[in-house]
């Protein structure tokens, strides 16, 4: 079997060297695995909560897309798609959001960190809080739920996400699912040993930290940036600590064990700096150089990449637009058409929430018919077994009612013999109303 490992980029930004050795190049490796069934896509409905100009968002869409498949991500083997480009997703994020309690939203740590600067600053709690950071998990929600995914491989700030996916998903099954699992609940896949780089000085790269080495700028901003990296003052000759040096860190990101032997031996040997820094930029020139060239290319052809990313819609939407028609249905959404059907359907449902509930006691076998609300409608007499007793169940659904006041109660009977008494009423109008809810509750169905 096959298993769903699905992940979203958020489109801000430009991928730096962080990004590649964090998640695409492990994400790409995990999509070549025979068994894996990767979905990767642009969250760029997610951008757009954090970044109100359509340049950089436009800008980082077409970047991120480029980068992934200039680093080798196979389209055709994976499906790789904009988020934007599915209409199922926002129409299933509403779905998801009329059966998400508020209190759960409230919760999340993007929203609650907002307020609490709020708070802390002395301003409105949901000051500059727009419905989109608060509905956030939702969206995200739909994006997992969508395609039953069974895997999603994240950072350690989006677990809290992934869980509140799945109490959604769970929620949302347990609502409509008819007892069937109309969504397969996801779960979360932290890469432990996943490299996380340090940047120029030396921090966790990042973006917020602007320490970030270029992913694909030119061979020329690359060594810039590989000169910038912050070292200790040890003169050229003088012995260099590898293990207190976040550019040995960074060249064991990208090198194989030999030659990271063979650096920290020179290191230890008195390498200069400089020299360092040139071995640096060697190796992640060669990493990437190929890759670049391609993502240059890719870059300069905008229409390409559409076309790639349609077919990726294309493909994810022969699963999204089905389902999503399915999951229409089991929320009361359908089409007149059916109505006929439907409106009778209805009239069962309601004769059949009336439901018989059938026991055994020490006298025999007895069954309770029972309204939709579980309130008792009837109480059988005892039955020498399950079987007479099932035939009088039937009989009643199937045949004319006949009604007997006795009291405050009234009985069923079936040829002449009294089967089935109901409980006792305090007035006779009660009683008589009782009846009538009997009879529509049993009435045959044309
Ligand atoms: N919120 C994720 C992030 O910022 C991106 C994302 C959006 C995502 N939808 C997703 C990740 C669905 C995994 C699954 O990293």
């Amino acid at each position: 079997m096959t298993t769903r490992i699905l992940t979203g980029i958020t489109t801000t930004g430009t991928p730096h060297l962080g990004n590649y050795a964090g998640a695409i190049r492990p994400a790409i490796v995990a999509s070549r695995d025979p068994q894996a069934d990767s979905f990767y896509f642009l969250a760029d409905y997610h951008a757009l909560i954090k970044c109100d100009d359509p340049a950089r968002i436009q800008r980082s869409r077409l970047e991120i897309a480029a980068t992934w498949l200039a680093c080798g991500l196979d389209a055709d083997k994976a499906t790789f798609y904009r988020q934007s480009d599915i209409p199922e997703i926002p129409e299933l994020t509403w779905l998801l959001t009329c059966v998400s309690a508020k209190g759960l939203l409230n919760r999340a740590h993007a929203y609650k960190a907002s307020v609490d600067k709020n708070v802390e600053a002395g301003e409105d709690p949901d000051a500059g809080v727009t419905m989109g950071l608060y509905s956030y998990p939702v969206l995200m929600a739909a994006d997992i739920l969508m395609f039953n995914a069974h895997k999603v491989p994240v950072g350690r700030d989006q677990i809290q996400h992934v869980e509140m996916a799945r109490d959604i998903g769970q929620r949302f099954n347990h609502l409509f699912g008819n007892g069937k699992e109309l969504f397969t609940l996801p779960e979360v896949v932290i890469e432990e040993d996943v490299a996380t780089l340090p940047g120029l000085d030396g921090r966790k790269m990042s973006k917020s930290y602007d320490n970030t080495i270029p992913l694909f700028g030119s061979a020329k901003q690359l060594k810039d940036a590989v000169a910038r990296i912050v070292t200790d003052s040890r003169a050229p000759g003088e012995p260099k600590d590898p293990d207190n040096s976040h550019l040995f860190t960074l060249y064991q990101a990208f090198s194989t064990h030999e030659q990271q032997a063979a650096f920290r031996a020179e290191l230890l040997g008195g390498l200069a700096w400089g020299e360092a820094k040139q071995r640096l930029f060697e190796l992640l020139d060669k990493e990437l150089g190929e890759a670049r060239e391609r993502y240059h290319a890719l870059i300069t052809r905008p229409a390409d990449l559409e076309d790639i990313l349609l077919a990726g819609a294309a493909k994810a939407r022969r699963i999204a637009t089905p389902f999503l028609g399915e999951l229409r249905e089991s929320v009361g959404l359908r089409s007149f058409r059916e109505q006929v059907q439907v409106a009778s359907e209805g009239k069962k449902k309601a004769a059949k929430a009336a439901r018989f509930v059938s026991f055994r006691e020490d006298d025999g076998f007895r069954f309770r018919l029972l309204d939709a609300a579980g309130e008792q409608l009837l109480l059988s007499i005892a039955f020498a077994d399950g079987k007479a007793a099932g035939q009088v169940t039937k009989r009643l659904q199937a045949e004319e009612l006949d009604l007997h006041a006795e009291l405050n109660a009234f009985s069923v009977r079936l040829d002449g013999e009294a089967v089935a008494y109901s409980p006792e009423f305090s007035t006779d109008a009660e009683r008589d109303a009782a009846m009538q809810r009997l009879r529509e509750a049993l009435a045959p169905q044309e």
